[in-house]
């Protein structure tokens, strides 16, 4: 159960003040209204609310427990706050549905937020036992388990190659497989492993060019 409230949202967004100024010259005036495209906890739309007292604000996210949290954390700016749950990719068709038909700014803040990352149930920690989850909105059908049971090797190794940059795909991918042959009634978790073989080096500053996202995905394939 999360331990999330207004007052102790958790996620302390990164490049706070930078984001308002690079977006100031486009928020002041009237009429004014800025998406902000991965709403997450709030902190980014609280502090532009705060900072510009006519903006109207449009927040999308496709988890609804983030819209949920920062509905809550965003009551007090009124009507100047409108949530919608969807994807990124469906800013027309909310904009759409909410007659809006210009915008001054949008702001994408890409990623997983701390709220997913921290509850075990939502099966992002790496580092807690939990069921392999990974769904940004757990009303969508396809978890991480789903495609480690049912994709074959070579889906497997273009997901961890294309979208995880990781040098050590085609390792995991087969070992994915094996495993599955080996064991195929055990649901893979998060502290599931793969390869018995010595992990690779860990990602740090004396590892210059290691991809941020190898870094943080290797131990959920491994
Ligand atoms: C880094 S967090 C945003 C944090 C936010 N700026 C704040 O200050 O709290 C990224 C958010 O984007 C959401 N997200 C990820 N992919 C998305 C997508 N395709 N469409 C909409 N939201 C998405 C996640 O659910 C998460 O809540």
């Amino acid at each position: 159960m999360s331990d999330i409230t207004p007052d102790n949202p958790r996620h302390v967004p990164v490049l706070l003040e930078r984001t308002v100024e690079l977006l100031a010259p486009a928020l002041a005036g009237t009429d004014r209204v800025l998406v902000d495209a991965t709403l997450g906890l709030g902190g980014h739309a609280e502090a532009f609310l705060e900072r510009f007292p006519e903006l109207v604000l449009v927040g999308l996210d496709r988890d609804p427990e983030a819209l949920r949290l920062s509905a809550e954390r965003l009551a007090r700016f009124g009507d100047r706050v409108r949530l919608v749950h969807t994807v990124y990719d469906g800013i027309r068709g909310a904009l759409d549905g909410l007659g809006i038909a210009r915008v001054a700014g949008i702001l994408f803040d890409l990623g997983v937020s701390s709220m997913q990352l921290d509850e075990t149930d939502r099966g992002f920690a790496y580092s807690r036992d939990a069921p392999l989850d990974m769904r940004m909105d757990p009303g969508s059908p396809l978890t991480a388990a789903r495609i480690l049971a049912d994709y074959d090797e070579a889906a497997l190794r273009r997901i961890f190659t294309q979208y995880g940059e990781e040098r050590l795909a085609s390792r995991y991918a087969r070992r994915i497989v094996e495993r599955r042959v080996a064991a195929p009634s055990r649901p893979p978790r998060n502290s599931s492993r793969c390869s018995s073989r010595p992990p690779p080096p860990p990602c740090s500053a004396s590892a210059p060019g290691t991809p941020r996202s190898a870094c943080s995905r290797r131990c959920a394939s491994r």
